[in-house]
């Protein structure tokens, strides 16, 4: 995990491999997955939570009740809001505010400048493009763009397979990211291969 000291970053539950960049500010509710990558002048409030392998690019701001899956991609300067009828509760009487729930689910991407309405769904590996105006959820795989977007078409036969062969390449380099950690453990401590797998045995046993 890497924290640029610019930043001010109150929340401590960080996936490891997480890297946050300069003027970020993250409060002390927010949950980060693994392998993500913050640019700088981000802001994440406390009822967040972000998956494994997200790109926040710069100038986000990730509001309450936004939920991020993992391999998510937020374009810079993406504006998410929270609250369909907005007014200024300065000097009335605070009640707490329940938000609906935004949900960008694995893998969708969303294009640079593009504003989210409340309570959105957006679908499995779908992409937002640039500059849109997102009103209503949208489905998996689709292609959206414009105001009030609208679906243009849907991720076709190549387009898919290059995303079922990229999580593949993932996979199998976090599998080998694992291993090498397992080694590295084993010749700090001491561990032969002997002594771990007795001890998994052991550990197995006991359950
Ligand atoms: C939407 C997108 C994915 C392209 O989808 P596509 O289905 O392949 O679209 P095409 O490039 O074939 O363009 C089709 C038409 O839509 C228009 N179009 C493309 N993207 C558009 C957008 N974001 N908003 C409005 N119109 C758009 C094109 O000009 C073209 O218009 P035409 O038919 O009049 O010539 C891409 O344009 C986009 O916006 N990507 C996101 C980029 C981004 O923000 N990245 C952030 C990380 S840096």
């Amino acid at each position: 995990m890497k924290i640029h000291k610019s930043s001010d970053v109150q929340t401590s539950k960080i996936g490891k491999g997480t890297t946050i960049w300069q003027y970020c500010v993250v409060l002390s509710g927010a949950k980060i997955g693994k392998d993500c990558n913050i640019c700088a002048n981000c802001f994440i409030e406390n009822d967040v939570e972000i998956g494994d392998k997200v790109t926040i690019k710069n100038g986000v701001s990730i509001f309450d009740s936004i939920h991020i899956q993992s391999n998510v991609l937020v374009g810079p300067n993406v504006t998410f809001t929270n609250d369909l009828y907005p007014r200024s509760m300065r000097g009335l009487k605070k009640s707490k505010k329940t938000y609906s729930r935004t949900t960008i689910l694995e893998g969708a991407s969303i294009g640079g400048g593009s504003t989210i309405l409340p309570g959105i769904k957006i679908g499995r590996n779908a992409i937002i493009g640039a500059g849109s105006l997102v009103t209503k959820d949208i489905a998996d795989n689709a292609i959206v763009f414009g105001e009030s977007a609208r679906l243009q078409r849907y991720l076709n036969k190549a387009e898919m397979e290059t995303i079922q062969q990229q999580m593949a390449v993932a996979k199998r380099s976090e599998r080998a990211n694992a291993l090498k950690e397992v080694k590295r453990l084993c010749k700090e401590f001491g561990f032969t291969a002997g002594m771990l797998k007795g001890a998994l045995a052991n550990g197995r046993k006991k359950k």
